[in-house]
Parts: structure tokens; C-alpha cells; sequence
């Protein structure tokens, strides 16, 4: 391994992990030193840009915390969270398709009784969301849970504000034997992602922005399924055809109907896939 130069350093490189034992690391590996290095080569990398990516890169690890995930955010902003989420939930026609997780699903969110008013006091205008839950076959999925999550008018989720010690618009529902569901919580409005750290600064760079279209998420989950994260979206809002994340899918997309009394009434009815036996 003496003299490598330009061209025989990447065979150099995938040879060093020759021994690695796990086939499916070789593989990544191989396939990662294969694709970073065509990748400098086909920018023709300069040692400055080298330096100010891994500048880029650091300043991604400065910023991260247990509440603040810059790598996952710039995963979502490059669209390769959701190429992850679409190439490994290929679900049969019918289903409800998933989406990106996102950073502001909580562990244990409070457990609501259906009806209730999930808001918990949050800003917004109020709403009646309410559907179903059934398998691909049609048939009820009685007992689902449902982890409902969004932001509120500011565009800002509960843990984004500073000193609020309760949580607000989340929380986890039980669908009857029917598999039905409904509860009341806030028309949800679009937001910025967090914009203020690298990500952002590489958003601005590029003439992006860092909007998400109006949307509620949802993790659904039940015995015999497999668990559905996705969120439904606001018909009427802006940015659904240029998503910060890349995440809407039309079949996703729902009106939030005004009632007569300044409220709205979202509906919209979920379609597991059975989950697949070993
Ligand atoms: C969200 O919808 O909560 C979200 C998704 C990706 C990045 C930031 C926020
Ligand atoms: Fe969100």
C-alpha cells in the first residue's frame, strides 16, 4: 500500500475492510468508500471545500443534543430519510402510506380518552378529528393505538417551548372495538423546520426554504400489523409541493372541513398492512 495515487486508492481502501466478518458492513462499507469517492471525483474536490464540509459536518455535531438532532435533520433536508421511509415501507395498494418520524414524537405522551380535547390549552383553532382504523381486508382493527402528534398556531410543538411543563396537542389513543376513533385538538398550520443551526445556513445557501405544509402526525399501531407512522396534510395548505423534507404524498392529503360554528372537522380513515410472519 505505497504509492497509492488517484486513481488506485478507492480499490485500496474497499480492500483494507476485506476482513470485515459481517458481510452486510463489507457491503455498506465497500459500497460507501465506492460512492464518497466518485463523488469527490466527480466535483473535483478542492482541499478547501474538503475543509469547509467537515467544518459543516462539526458544526452539525456542535449543535446536536438529546433534543436537537442536525443529522437527522439534514438526513430529512437531502431527502434520504424518505427515500429510507418509501424503500422499506413498499406496502400493498390500499394501505396508508408512511412518512417521515420527524423530531418531535415524545415517549409516552399522555393517555387520552377518545373525545378528549388533546389541545390541552395549545394556540389554534379548534378541531374534531375523527375516522378508523382497519386492516388491508377492510375489517375493523378494534383496540388500535394511535399517537397523535402536531404544532400548534406558532408553528412550534409543546418541547419547543422554553418552560412548558406539560404536554400540549400529543398524546395516545385507544380506537373502540369498531376500530373508530375521534378526539379534538387545533387546525394545524405550516412551520418551519429548525432553521437556525448548519442546516439552515446550507438551506439559505441553496435558495431553499425550511417550510413543512400543514400537517398532523400519526403512529398507529396494533397486534398483527405492522406499525403505520405518517401524517395527514392540510389541503389547503402552502409548501405541499415543495415539503423542507420531502415527505407529502397525495394519498396523505385531507381537507379540514369548516363546520358551522368556526370550528373544523378533519376525517380521514387508516388502512394497516398485516404484519408479515417469520
Ligand atoms: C416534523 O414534521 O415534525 C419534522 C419532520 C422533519 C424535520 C423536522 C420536522
Ligand atoms: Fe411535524
Amino acid at each position: 500500500m505505497r504509492n497509492l495515487n488517484q486513481h488506485n486508492i478507492t480499490q485500496a481502501v474497499i480492500d483494507s475492510f476485506a476482513g470485515t466478518p459481517d458481510p452486510r458492513l463489507l457491503q455498506i462499507m465497500t459500497s460507501l468508500v465506492r460512492h464518497l469517492h466518485a463523488f469527490a471525483r466527480d466535483v473535483q474536490l478542492t482541499e478547501q471545500e474538503w475543509t469547509q464540509g467537515i467544518d459543516f459536518l462539526t458544526r452539525c455535531g456542535h449543535i446536536t443534543d438529546d433534543k436537537r438532532q442536525e443529522f437527522i435533520l439534514l438526513s430529512d433536508v437531502l431527502g434520504l430519510s424518505m427515500l429510507t421511509v418509501a424503500m422499506n415501507n413498499d406496502k400493498p395498494q390500499g394501505c396508508t402510506e408512511a412518512t417521515v418520524f420527524g423530531p418531535f414524537h415524545v415517549d409516552g405522551a399522555p393517555r387520552h380518552e377518545l373525545g378528549d380535547d388533546i389541545a390541552n390549552g395549545a394556540k389554534g383553532t379548534p378541531c374534531v378529528v375523527r375516522g378508523s382504523v382497519r386492516g388491508l381486508d377492510g375489517s375493523p382493527v378494534p383496540g388500535a393505538l394511535l399517537d397523535v402528534w402536531q404544532s400548534d398556531d406558532d408553528g412550534l410543538y409543546d418541547v419547543q417551548h422554553q418552560g412548558l411543563d406539560h404536554a400540549q396537542s400529543r398524546g395516545i389513543l385507544q380506537a373502540d372495538d369498531d376500530g373508530r376513533f375521534h378526539f379534538r385538538s387545533i387546525v394545524a398550520v405550516p412551520y418551519p423546520i429548525p432553521h437556525d443551526g448548519p442546516v439552515g445556513r446550507m438551506l439559505d445557501a441553496t435558495g431553499r426554504h425550511p417550510w413543512r405544509p400543514a400537517h398532523l402526525h400519526f403512529m398507529i399501531q396494533a397486534p398483527g400489523y405492522e406499525t403505520l407512522i405518517t401524517h395527514v396534510f392540510r389541503d389547503d395548505s402552502d409548501y405541499l409541493d415543495s415539503d423542507a423534507v420531502f415527505g407529502v404524498r397525495q394519498s396523505l392529503v385531507c381537507a379540514w372541513t369548516p363546520q358551522p360554528d368556526g370550528t373544523y372537522l378533519l376525517e380521514y380513515d387508516f388502512v394497516l398492512n398485516p404484519a408479515h410472519s417469520e
